[in-house]
């Protein structure tokens, strides 16, 4: 018998072992851990003077008024382990909202685990739930929409007979026909919901006419400064301007005008065939590892295929945005915000009106992002935001070793993105934006996923995942571990809370990992438990009092004996740098898309790919997965699925 050889989730992390990014951009051999430490944060405004005397008096000022209006958390931790279902800490309900297959229409057909069509997966809850985005109705906060990614599909543990990934192209796909390939594009995508609470329980609203399923056959716009480029045009399209679907979108966003935001996020493995040097588009492709054969749709339909429609794969890999209350409207791919592996786009409104997104791109050694729009947006007028992403700047961080960071704006014509450099106009450089970012010199990051503005304090959270292919010797400031095995926090100020500003000051908020093995490094605060600390952040949100939530994805049952989960964080006060764990997943699952309602008394989470790995890192198969979960029927496999989250004396989450 073969041996198994790789999860999904193992996929995407080996898909990144090649260190796609080959530009020389400046490492900083030595690093100046001294400033950033954990301990020097922690002696206060005094401490951070001295060693950043360029820190204005107003910062300081507003840093502990910060502090002040942030409350702790008060809830009891949750103990950590591994086992086949979910917890939550005590006090808190925590329920399933949504499951994959569970109908969404009058005329869904049930759930059938055994004839599974792309008809049925149409009309059903799509799979591996990645970001949600609450959109009230009414403004209320027990009546609104969620809108939904689907990130990816792991046949392996959705189809009867399919249970053993092996190795190489013909044994990988062998079972995959084109009956089964059309069932996993309609399990992409995303899907609106509608949702009520009644009688203290949030559930769905059945046929609800805001219902909606996106897949990878849903005609989008592709807007903005790539629109109708040469680049963007294939035989189905030869305006450049329209495509079908959207793919592998991992988190998103919510814009200040209500819609909802999602990233397309791993796009270069659903493109197929073989790339040659001599292919035209041979640097864009190996920059963004097209093509990365993790799917054979390229078989079935050939627009995947990289030789048949080379052009196709430069549609994906963009911000989408769908607005979640018209059923009808199209969605648009925002082409000015770039084209990168978009882990998803945090927004606000700056204080002059433009609107400003934070977004990373998840690849070992590549670079965080932030895009400003040219036009205001005006909030008693919701319309002034409907193309308002197809205008502004791109820019890309640079961070630098005395505490600031600088954003490099990626504009066609400035410095090295020029004709004689490969960029013969503005829509090149956004389409390779990693390029354009690698000839600007930009930071190699270690894997930068959500990117949060906290909209209480104006501090942005950048969440790097881990980097297990940064060598000591590669170390910069803001990335200062080599191995990274359980990644940092970046904590960024904007000067005088304009995040359209040139240049940033910046911390780190903490290094991650188990605080009580000194190899690891991690910096948590001393009150941070066995059971609080964590690793591999990923997602994170802020509740209605500014504190922040952290979701993490890889916290490996093996390595650590823990699952992943939710994480509630200090960042404020003697107390910052404290971690406390308040949910976690089964075995297998990762944590997504953590949510909540305005009024912060519902969070809304994702949990994404259960079972996917056994206790010792195998992958799921699904005639015995590791879990069932949530159903844990005898044939039923685990189903990833929406979970929502209440407290029992009805009061906010965490408080
Ligand atoms: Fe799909 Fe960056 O996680
Ligand atoms: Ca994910
Ligand atoms: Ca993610
Ligand atoms: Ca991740």
């Amino acid at each position: 018998m073969q041996e198994f050889v790789k999860s999904r989730s193992q996929l995407f992390e080996l898909s990144e072992d090649v260190g796609r990014n080959v530009s020389d951009n400046p490492t900083m051999g030595e690093i100046i851990d001294r400033r950033f430490s954990r301990r020097e944060v922690i002696k206060g405004a005094l401490a951070v003077t001295a060693i950043n005397g360029t820190i204005g008096g107003l910062a300081l000022e507003s840093a502990s008024k910060a502090q002040a209006a942030t409350p702790a958390f008060g809830f009891k931790e949750l103990v950590a382990g591994v086992d086949d279902k979910h917890h939550v800490a005590e006090g808190y309900k925590a329920e399933i909202l949504i499951r994959w297959g569970d109908p969404m229409f009058a005329d869904s057909p049930a759930f059938d685990i055994d004839k599974q069509t792309a008809e049925a997966q149409n009309r059903q809850f799509g799979y591996n739930n990645d970001f949600l985005g609450y959109f009230p109705i009414e403004g209320s906060n027990e009546h609104g929409l969620l809108g939904v990614n689907h990130e990816y599909t792991t046949e392996n543990l959705m189809f009867p007979g399919i249970d053993e990934p092996q190795d190489g192209k013909e044994a990988k796909f062998a079972k995959l026909t084109a009956e089964l390939a059309a069932v996993e594009m309609a399990a992409h995508g995303g899907s609106v919901i509608e949702i009520r609470k009644e009688n203290g329980a949030w559930g769905v609203v059945k046929d609800s006419k805001f219902a909606r399923r996106i897949t990878l056959a849903t005609p989008m716009d592709i807007s903005g400064p790539a629109a109708g480029h040469a680049l963007m045009k294939t035989n189905a399209d030869p305006t450049g301007a329209k495509v079908l679907g959207m793919v592998n979108n991992c988190a998103g966003g919510h814009t200040p005008w209500n819609t909802w935001i999602t990233a397309e996020e791993n796009i270069h493995g659903y493109f197929w065939g073989e790339l040659k040097d001599d292919n035209p588009q041979a640097k864009g492709f190996k920059r963004y590892g097209v093509p990365g054969n993790w799917y054979n749709w390229g078989a079935y339909e050939k627009r995947f295929d990289i030789l048949a429609e080379p052009n196709e794969t430069n549609r994906f890999g963009w911000i989408v945005e769908i607005d979640p209350y018209d059923p009808a409207s199209t969605p648009k791919k925002r082409t000015a915000m770039g084209r990168f592996k978009h882990e998803g786009a945090d927004m606000l409104v700056n204080k002059d009106g433009r609107v400003v997104a934070y977004m990373g791109d998840d690849e070992r050694f590549d670079y965080l992002y932030r895009f400003v729009s040219e036009g205001a947006y005006d909030a008693a007028n919701p319309a002034s935001g409907r193309d308002l992403l197809d205008k502004g700047t791109l820019s890309v961080a640079q961070f630098a070793e005395d505490g600031t960071v600088k954003w490099l704006p990626l504009v066609h014509g400035q410095g090295p993105l020029t004709a004689e450099n490969g960029f013969a106009d503005q829509a090149t450089v956004l389409i390779h934006a990693r390029l354009a970012a690698d000839a600007l010199g930009a930071t190699k990051m270690d894997r930068p996923e959500d990117v949060g503005p906290n909209p209480k304090t104006g501090k942005v959270y950048v969440m790097l995942t881990n980097n297990d292919k940064r060598k000591p010797e590669d170390v910069n400031p803001a990335n200062p571990r080599g191995v990274n095995k359980f990644g940092h926090i970046v904590e960024m100020m904007p000067p005088e809370g304009d995040h359209a500003a040139d240049m940033f000051k910046w911390e780190i908020l903490v290094k991650c990992g188990d605080p009580s093995i000194a190899e690891v490094g991690a910096t948590f605060s001393s009150a941070t438990t066995k059971e609080g600390w964590f690793g591999m952040p990923d997602n994170c949100a802020f509740d209605a009092e500014g504190r922040l939530w952290i979701a993490t994805d890889g916290m490996s049952s093996k390595s650590t004996g823990k699952t992943d989960g939710v994480f509630a964080v200090e960042t404020e006060g003697e107390m910052r740098g404290t971690s406390k764990r308040f949910f976690s997943v089964p075995v297998g699952a990762e944590m997504c898309g953590p949510c909540f309602t305005p009024d912060g008394k519902t969070l809304f989470v994702a949990v994404q790919h259960p079972g996917e790995e056994d206790m010792e890192g195998k992958p799921g198969k699904f005639a015995n997965p590791p879990t069932r979960w949530p159903d844990f029927a005898e044939g039923m496999p685990p189903r990833p699925s929406l979970v929502v989250i209440t407290k029992d004396d009805g009061g906010a989450i965490g408080s």
